[in-house]
């Protein structure tokens, strides 16, 4: 994958590249029964914010982040190093090996397409194993304008229960799902606020071009936020 420099610099300096709180990964681990001596895979893991969250949940488990932006897997494994249970490596999430207890994939599935993504990592679950992905969802209704500015680079982005069907085309049934608005974008954006700010002065045009993106997505959030979601699903196969 190929992204601006500008961009990878930006959101390098994050904590997590979109909204999610260690509380969500909690509630799927309890929610799926998922404890003990088990291998977990952060698909797309970013810098790495679950995977820490994963490995001191899952003291005895192990937790292995795959990501596709080599600056993204160094400070991911810059935060790692002092957690024996968790590793990230560079690679590609369409290809995951396994076996894995569970799949964890915050906010990176659409990449690859809901229902492509699940059978694709179907193979690499153990039996009994589930996958967890959080996905950017319409609500329904008349939407504000400023909601179809804010996913205007996502064309197909689906309502709640198209997800719920994409995930049933790929075999697996749905386990339980939360939504996520307000408290973990306001977090997101708060960073990427502060990061947008301190690179600000001096920045070349490129990088102002990626600062100006940053700060009309956050202004577009900032208009509807409780109408702006992503849907964290847990799944099995059948
Ligand atoms: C929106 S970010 C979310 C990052 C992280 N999960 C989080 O919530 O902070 C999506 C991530 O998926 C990664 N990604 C996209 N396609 C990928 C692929 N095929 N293999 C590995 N990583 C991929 C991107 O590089 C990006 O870091």
């Amino acid at each position: 994958m190929t992204l601006p420099p500008g961009f990878v610099t930006l959101y390098a300096r994050l904590d997590r590249q979109g909204p999610g709180l260690a509380g969500d990964v909690l509630w799927a681990l309890e929610v799926l029964g998922i404890e003990g001596a088990v291998r977990v895979c952060d698909a797309g893991c970013g810098t790495g914010a679950d995977c820490v969250t994963l490995a001191r949940a899952l003291p005895s488990g192990e937790v292995e982040g795959i990501e596709a932006i080599p600056a993204f897997v160094a400070a991911a494994e810059a935060r790692l190093r002092d957690l024996p249970n968790a590793r990230v490596s560079a690679g590609d999430m369409a290809a995951l090996s396994g076996p894995y207890h569970l799949i964890w994939s915050a906010g990176a599935i659409y990449f690859l397409g809901v229902t492509e993504g699940l059978r694709g990592w179907r193979g690499a679950l153990a039996p009994g194993g589930a996958a967890a992905f959080s996905q950017g969802v319409y609500l329904g209704g008349d939407e504000p304008q400023a909601v179809r500015d804010f996913w205007a680079g996502e064309p197909e982005l689906p309502d709640r229960a198209a997800v719920r069907e994409q995930v049933e085309a790929a075999g697996y049934e749905v386990i339980a799902t939360r939504l996520l608005t307000g408290a973990p974008w306001q977090a997101y954006y708060d960073s990427l606020a502060r990061e947008a700010a301190a690179l600000r002065p001096g920045a070349t045009p490129e990088m102002a071009a990626v600062l100006d993106g940053a700060e009309r997505e956050i202004a577009l959030w900032r208009q509807a936020p409780e109408r702006i979601a992503y849907e964290l699903v847990l799944a099995r196969p059948r």
